[in-house]
């Protein structure tokens, strides 16, 4: 029986853009599948078909056990959605935004009141409740459209990158509300482009690229897939990075990553602590300094360079600054 939220050959495209190619998942009721893929992957038409709001050139979709092309409006019933711009009415407060979720999902006022109340508190919003949304910052914004998806705590939840813009402390109180939810038994599927949120709640993970699955697996799997340890080394000097990152490159299997602003050097080696001692003998007889040293394991950021090529991009919470 297929899971909760289930996809199979799933087709869109757009003109010549083939935005979803062909994808698979399956999620296991209770479960959150991490769906991630750089910028255009197709990550948000996929959440956009399988919520209703888009129809797919060809493949099946099933949430909540129901058909989503034969019985859209069934599934609207059994589905919550935040979607990566905030959906809220700029004349109405934040109050009457979430009460109104609660009247349209028919909830009794009373508790529709109480929801909402609940809610904005646990959302940092309770100051700014009764003022009209269109005075709300950007943040703010986010936070009422996370909110508005979880006024009925539906069955099966949809979030398109629910943390993106959000500063640290609101991500934080955002992966509580996840947990919370997962642990309730509901079911997430949840696109994100900070790789860390996946890891630390996707069951699953799913990378999707030019519309296509690419990996899937526990991030454990995934880690181990893209193999080996890293060598991470911290250069005193900016200035002999380059000539370091020489010399690392000579140990690597694989493309060496250098981030100038924090003089560290990454590379893909296999050798365990014998060649970190043969590193730092190098580095030593061409008298480069260094700050520190070490062996890790690949992180969820090594799979997605080295499975796209390319890092994950993350937006700044710029919005939160507004
Ligand atoms: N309504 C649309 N019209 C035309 N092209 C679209 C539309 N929606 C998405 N696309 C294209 O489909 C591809 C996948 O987009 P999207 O699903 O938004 O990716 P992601 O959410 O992973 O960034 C991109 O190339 C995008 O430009
Ligand atoms: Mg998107």
């Amino acid at each position: 029986m297929p899971g909760a939220i289930y996809a199979e050959g799933l087709v869109k495209t757009f003109g010549d853009v083939r935005a979803l190619d062909g994808v698979d998942f399956d999620v296991p009721e209770g479960t959150v599948l991490g769906l991630l893929g750089p910028n255009g992957a197709g990550k948000t038409t996929a959440v956009r078909v399988l919520t209703t709001l888009l129809q797919p050139d060809s493949g099946k979709a099933v949430v909540a056990g129901i058909d989503v092309l034969k019985h859209p409006n069934e599934v609207r019933r059994h589905i919550g959605l935040s979607g990566q711009f905030a959906a809220v009415d700029e004349y109405l407060t934040g109050r009457e935004n979430l009460q109104m979720v609660g009247q349209l999902y028919q909830m009794k006022s009373r508790d529709a009141k109480l929801r909402a109340a609940e809610l904005l508190d646990r959302f940092n919003l309770a100051d700014a409740a009764d003022r009209p949304t269109k005075t709300y910052s950007g943040g703010m914004r986010r936070r009422l459209d996370l909110a508005a998806a979880l006024v009925v705590k539906p069955p099966v939840m949809f979030m398109d990158e629910p943390t993106t813009g959000l500063d640290p402390r609101n991500r934080q109180v955002m992966w509580e509300v996840i947990q919370d939810l997962v642990a309730g038994g509901t079911t997430l599927l949840l696109t994100t482009q900070y790789l860390e949120e996946a890891d630390q709640l996707a069951h699953d993970i799913c990378v999707i690229d030019h519309g296509k699955v690419i990996a899937r697996g526990t991030s454990d799997q995934l880690k181990a897939q893209t193999g080996g340890e890293r060598v991470e080394v911290v250069v005193h000097e900016r200035e002999r990075l380059a000539e370091a990152e020489g010399i690392l490159r000579g140990f690597g299997k694989g493309d060496t990553k250098t981030e100038d602003h924090t003089r560290r050097i990454t590379v893909p080696v296999d050798g365990g602590a014998k060649l970190l001692a043969e590193v730092i003998r190098d580095l030593d007889a061409r008298g480069i300094e260094i700050d520190d040293i070490g062996l890790r394991r690949p992180t969820l950021d090594d799979v997605f360079l080295s499975l796209t090529g390319h890092e994950a991009e993350v937006a700044t919470p710029e919005e939160e600054a507004k």
